[in-house]
């Protein structure tokens, strides 16, 4: 146990499991001052197989205690992803007193089927019941399909009813209760893939101007309208992150007074080496804001991972080839965050590459292509900003205050020299800021 938290791949300031392998975060939930974060967990080896639910707890979603498995397989299969409420008003009937049930839908997958189901827990996630008579929706048949699953479930307040978005065939499909275990189905949504979520947001942090966010697992995500029943979309389909994030799930029950919408997501992270394999990216704030295109979904690390980082290093008005060799310094540190501001004035293409790979291409045409290349948003000023995370084997890049994310490997054991660069024509580092990151272990 000594050497725990120490291993010498291990990330240190995000949240990895002890052993095992580790996928989507499930059941994200606030309660009683603790943020719980259960994954998708196989305890005994590094690869995907045998899924129990993990779980963790945190007071700041930045240091994390692991505790023991909360869900394992039944009769009805593994356990699957999905997501969990607190029952204040005893719809299920579980609560006992002044304590309100936490309950956790998840998907049961076996071999022929995936269905699914609830369980419930009255001391705070740590031990579980499951409901006697799972599952709750069984629509296999209905889609002639094996995809349905990952049960994000929330409560409606307009028609004091419960939702559940779930993953069916080829989208996502909507179910109403009004108890928790009677559910029906009221409509379907294409051209999402795995993990729904479906939240209201304000625009421009105007509570009088909102639209709701559909999403699915691999980062994309849809605007519209929502009536407790129907999804109505009315925007196209966009990318708000890309990259090795997969499944990320936003934290239900967090208090009115503070009022943010948070997510985590998976990283789908080698660990080479390592008795544990995958890991949690850092958490973040969810925003719709005004850009030249219209409402759009900003994605940018929480308050809370200031506390990590010290400034060590910070420059102004360099050229690309100087701001390249003031990084030398750091090529052999694995963990680091980088903040700069690039000038983009008359270059046709610019940007900075990590580690061999072109995080981010200015387009002439100002276009957002292929997910790898990204324009100003503003176009007068041309400036781009960066803000970049290191640790050990990930790296994450948010863009222009999170209108645009990006996640990524890093080999550790392999040679980081040109780690970080930057290149392109008649490009002007405004500003670069390096920072040393405290472990969170
Ligand atoms: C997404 C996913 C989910 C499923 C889970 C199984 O990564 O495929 O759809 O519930 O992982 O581990």
């Amino acid at each position: 146990w000594e050497t725990l938290y120490k291993e010498k791949n291990r990330p240190q300031f995000h949240f990895t499991t002890q052993r095992g392998w580790i996928n989507d975060p499930n059941g994200l939930i606030f309660y009683e001052g603790e943020y719980h974060l259960f994954y998708q967990h196989n305890p005994y080896e590094r690869d995907w197989e045998n899924m129990h639910w993990g779980h963790a707890v945190s007071k700041d979603l930045i240091h994390w205690q692991q505790l023991p498995e909360a869900l394992y397989p039944d009769h009805l299969g593994t356990m699957f992803s999905g997501s969990a409420v607190i029952d204040y008003d005893n719809t299920a009937g579980y609560n006992k007193g002044n304590t309100p049930a936490m309950i956790a839908f998840f998907t049961a997958a076996s071999p022929e089927k995936q269905v699914q189901g609830m369980a419930y827990s009255l001391d705070k996630g740590r031990t579980w019941t499951k409901y006697d008579k799972n599952p709750l929706i069984d629509s296999k048949a209905k889609w002639n399909s094996q995809d349905t699953r990952d049960p994000k479930v929330f409560w409606y307040a307009p028609s004091k009813h419960w939702v559940m978005v779930l993953n069916e065939r080829d989208g996502h499909s909507i179910y109403t209760s009004k108890n928790l275990k009677d559910w029906t189905y009221e409509s379907h949504v294409t051209g999402f893939w795995e993990c729904p979520d479906l939240f209201e947001l304000a625009i421009d942090g105007n509570k009088n101007n909102t639209k709701w966010v559909m999403y699915g697992a691999s980062g994309t995500y849809m605007l519209g309208k929502f009536d407790g029943k129907v999804f109505t979309p009315e925007s196209g389909k966009y990318y708000y992150t890309t990259g090795s994030i997969y499944a990320a799930q936003t934290f239900a029950n967090i208090p009115a007074s503070d009022g943010r919408r948070i997510q985590i997501g998976w990283g789908r992270i080698q660990q080479p080496g390592m008795p544990f394999n995958g890991m949690m990216l850092l958490p973040t704030e969810l925003t719709l804001r005004t850009t030249k295109d219209g409402p759009r979904l900003f994605n940018v690390p929480v308050n809370e991972t200031g506390q990590l980082f010290t400034p060590v290093k910070e420059w102004s008005n360099l050229t690309s080839g100087d701001a390249n060799s003031k990084m030398k310094e750091f090529y052999d540190s694995d963990r680091l965050r980088i903040k700069t501001t690039i000038k983009l004035s008359h270059a046709t293409d610019a940007g900075f590459n990590l580690f061999g790979q072109r995080i981010i291409g200015y387009d002439m045409n100002g276009n957002l292509l292929n997910g790898m290349f990204y324009s100003p948003q503003d176009m007068t000023s041309m400036e781009l900003s960066a803000d970049i995370y290191v640790d050990r084997t990930s790296i994450e890049v948010f863009i222009d205050g999170g209108a645009y994310s990006y996640s990524m490997e890093r080999k550790p054991d392999e040679n980081n020299r040109e780690g970080f660069h930057f290149w392109g024509n008649n490009i002007e580092v405004k500003k670069l800021e390096v920072y040393s990151v405290k472990s969170i272990w």
